[in-house]
């Protein structure tokens, strides 16, 4: 039986364009389902856009354009900008789709019939922005925790889910299993949410329209939270006959949500009591990593510091940026994004470290043997065995890597061995064997071992870096059945007498000062 896998990036509010922090996430999910169907799973990867709220309302009315079709434009442009990161999700999902409002009444009307959803009135202190109501307590300096700026009094009649009867449930998930990673989050849950007791959930608004109406009180639309978390199981068929995939949120499926840690709290805590309010089986996993700043700032679209993924993507490709990304984010926290970091990592990971080792290899393969080994070899030598061991023992260090999900380490990892076997060409100096016929055979092992080493390598990168590993594997003669996961830790897989083919370079490298000035007067900054 196939493993079933399911990972979900958060649904995007489409009340902007698309930046740099989206494409980590989407980017990271990406590389994770790639490289599980690369291990034969039954995967399903979702992404979306949630289209319902005040924010968005008010977005479309400053646009001039009508809800609908404001968010109708925004979508188009976050699924471009995936159909260009080349991002395989399975399914994207619209919170303004029918199946998902049409399910979205049942559940909500499921969870009132079980007792947990009462009416009653809210007051409190409310952010406009992001969408949210704190108690006097939760707000920093009086203003909104979330994003520091200022909140309003308000106050009206709405629905509630009680949040208590799931507590310890919610607490023993967090605590006694490893669904919320990186673990240092846990305890900022149960300290600042659970401990002091659960408060219960404001599920409904009567103060915007642009929403999914109550089924059974119409004055009220449904508050974000659950229209927007229920997603991740009505696009699979739940309580609608649009798809029939609830395999994926069995028990049997791996389930695993990724998000920053700004929804950390909706997808421990209230996606939690949801399910559990369901009668569902709980997710596996809940990877919160850290946050994109761009100059010393968290990057998102309201305070208008954004970087457009599409620029960089054109100037530098797609792989590069999905490469610099995944690897410069570290596990868990933050990282400052600066054009200069992109193109110092661009230049020295792919550029020299894995460029210069597939051209170097090929050309040498060229040079000294016309292009095909020949099957006459002199056995390893002592010298050899740290190379092969380590690109032989590479894919159980990334599988491992690739569960947590701790994509910045595996990606290190590989590049460990990149950067060993460009060591290995030095201390087994090939042309200077080559000046010897009698060295031949020797050679011959040499550039087989650089060939295999760029064979598991690429084979490894091929789901950060779907485009550019393809080309590799053209350049160094390997087929798919030798790039197949069963083949990544088999030494010794190409054929002995493999034919190379040289190709143009993989990943050109940048002048950095040329670069920044460029970026600098596209984007204007001062
Ligand atoms: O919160 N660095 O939508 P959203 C890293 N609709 N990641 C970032 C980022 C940054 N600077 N900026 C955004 C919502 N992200 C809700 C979610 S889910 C049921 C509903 C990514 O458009 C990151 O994944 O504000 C973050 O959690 C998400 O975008 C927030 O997206």
């Amino acid at each position: 039986m196939k493993k079933i896998f399911y990972i979900t990036t958060p649904i995007y509010y489409p009340s902007g364009n698309p930046h740099i922090g989206h494409c980590y996430t989407t980017v990271a999910c990406d590389a994770i389902a790639r490289y599980k169907r690369w291990q034969g799973c039954d995967v399903m990867f979702s992404t979306g856009t949630d289209e319902h709220g005040m924010k968005i309302e008010e977005s479309a009315k400053n646009a001039g354009k009508s809800p609908q079709e404001y968010v109708d434009e925004i979508a188009e442009r976050f699924k471009r900008l995936w159909g260009f990161m080349n991002v395989s999700y399975d399914r994207f999902i619209r919170t303004t789709d029918d199946y998902h409002k049409e399910a979205v009444q049942k559940i909500f009307k499921a969870i009132y019939d079980k007792g947990y959803i009462y009416k009653g009135e809210y007051a409190g202190k409310y952010c406009v922005p992001d969408e949210s109501f704190w108690t006097e307590s939760q707000l920093v300096g009086g203003k909104c925790p979330e994003c520091g700026r200022d909140v309003i009094d308000a106050k009206e009649e709405a629905y509630f889910m009680k949040m208590s009867p799931f507590a310890e449930r919610i607490e023993k998930l967090l605590t006694e299993t490893d669904y919320l990673q990186p673990r240092a989050r846990v305890n900022e849950m149960v300290n600042n949410f659970i401990k002091p007791g659960l408060e219960d959930l404001c599920v409904s608004r009567t103060t915007f329209k642009w929403g999914i109406p109550v089924p059974f009180d119409p004055k009220h639309v449904v508050y974000v939270w659950i229209d927007a978390l229920s997603n991740y199981i009505t696009l699979l068929g739940y309580e609608n006959s649009e798809h029939d995939d609830m395999r994926f949120w069995s028990a049997d499926a791996e389930i695993t949500h990724m998000t920053a840690k700004d929804i950390v709290r909706f997808h421990s805590i209230i996606w939690i009591a949801i399910l559990l309010a369901l009668d569902l089986p709980l997710p596996k996993r809940l990877y919160s990593h850290g946050w994109f700043n761009f100059e010393g700032k968290k990057m998102s679209k309201s305070l208008g510091n954004v970087v457009d993924p599409f620029v960089l993507g054109k100037r530098y490709g797609v792989d590069s940026i999905r490469y610099q990304i995944l690897r410069d984010m570290p596990f868990g926290g933050d990282v400052d994004f600066s054009d200069e970091l992109m193109l110092t990592r661009i230049n020295a990971d792919l550029a020299n470290d894995l460029g210069n080792l597939v051209s170097r290899t090929v050309a040498m393969v060229v040079k000294y043997f016309g292009g095909t080994l020949p099957r006459d070899r002199r056995p390893d030598e002592p010298a050899d065995s740290e190379l092969i061991g380590l690109a032989s023992g590479l894919s159980a260090k990334t599988d491992g890597l690739i569960e947590i999900p701790h994509l910045s380490q595996a990606l290190a990892e590989i590049f460990a061995v990149v950067s060993r076997a460009n060591k290995y060409i030095d201390e087994t100096a090939p042309w200077i064997l080559a000046k010897d016929e009698g060295n031949k055979p020797r050679l011959a092992s040499v550039l087989y071992n650089l060939l295999e080493t760029v064979r598991i390598c690429s084979s490894l990168l091929a789901p950060f870096m779907p485009e550019t590993m393809v080309k590799v594997w053209g350049q160094i003669g390997a087929n798919a059945e030798e790039t197949a996961y069963g083949k990544a830790g088999a030494w010794g897989t190409l054929p002995k007498d493999v034919s190379v083919k040289k190709g143009d370079i993989i990943f050109p490298r940048f002048d950095i000062e040329k670069e920044l000035a460029e970026l600098e007067s596209i984007y204007n900054l001062p």
